[in-house]
């Protein structure tokens, strides 16, 4: 089986018990759509994508304006290390993502094996969303840094790619043996970017898909498995799945 099906598949039961769930962007978060039957929860999407995609199979979507928090967060990631920090943002919804899975009680983010690294960065930059007045300072500001980056594009359009929350997007390249906490302070610090693809600390678990098997990744709270209702201790634990 595909192992975005099958990690998509192992998120399901994270759901039992939510009534409001999150949900990120991309094409093993399209796997999952594909597979949730009809129910009565409501859905928060990071992207026009992902709000279009449940609206059409029926399911009810909130704006974020609307709530105050999710119960349970599921989205895929670009690259996931060994202590669960991730890289997102190459689908360009980081901003979205970030917002829905920091307001979530319970995050679980689904990805196949190719997504997992030794090291962020090891294949891609990082994104990071600039407020379109500010581009040009960025880009001056990164060269200051010494950071080298490429501003993301699109097809079907000239110019810079503008995300679903109108920010424009730059790739940054991950150097070297760069402590991601550091480079993402140092990015963060720049006044007019908006916010950074680099997800550390925040996934509470992972399901690795594989051709024939999936893989659970925990750390933090406790995978319950519940909606996100039960709260565990920092354990650092993984744990095999099915
Ligand atoms: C979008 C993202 C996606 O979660 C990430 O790109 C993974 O996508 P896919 O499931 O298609 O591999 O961060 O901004």
């Amino acid at each position: 089986m595909d192992p975005k099906r099958r990690a998509a598949e192992g998120a399901l039961s994270f759901l039992e018990g939510a009534r409001i769930v999150g949900m990120g962007t991309g094409s093993t978060v399209m796997e999952l759509v594909g597979l949730l039957e009809p129910d009565d929860r409501v859905y928060v999407a990071s992207s026009a994508e992902t709000a279009l995609a449940l609206a059409r199979r029926g399911f009810r979507v909130a704006h974020p304006s609307t709530v105050r928090s999710m119960d349970v967060y599921v989205d895929g990631a670009d690259e996931v290390d060994g202590n669960l920090d991730m890289i997102k943002g190459r689908g360009g919804a980081l901003t979205m993502e970030k917002l829905l899975a920091s307001h979530s009680r319970f995050r679980v983010f689904i990805v196949d094996e190719s997504k997992l690294v030794s090291a962020l960065g090891e294949r891609g930059g990082v994104p990071v969303e600039v407020l379109p007045e500010a581009i040009g300072m960025v880009e001056g500001r990164l060269e200051e840094m010494g950071l080298r980056y490429s501003e993301r594009t699109c097809q079907g359009k000239r110019g810079p790619l503008a995300s679903d929350t109108r920010g424009y997007l730059l790739d940054v390249e991950v150097p070297r043996g760069a402590d991601p906490r550091e480079l993402d302070a140092r990015l963060r610090s720049i006044a007019g970017v908006v916010e950074t693809g680099f997800f550390l600390g925040i996934a509470d678990a992972v399901v690795v898909g594989y051709p024939d098997r999936t893989r659970l990744l925990t750390r933090g709270r406790e995978a319950t498995r519940d909606g996100g209702k039960r709260r565990g201790r920092p354990t650092c634990a993984r744990a095999a799945a099915s």
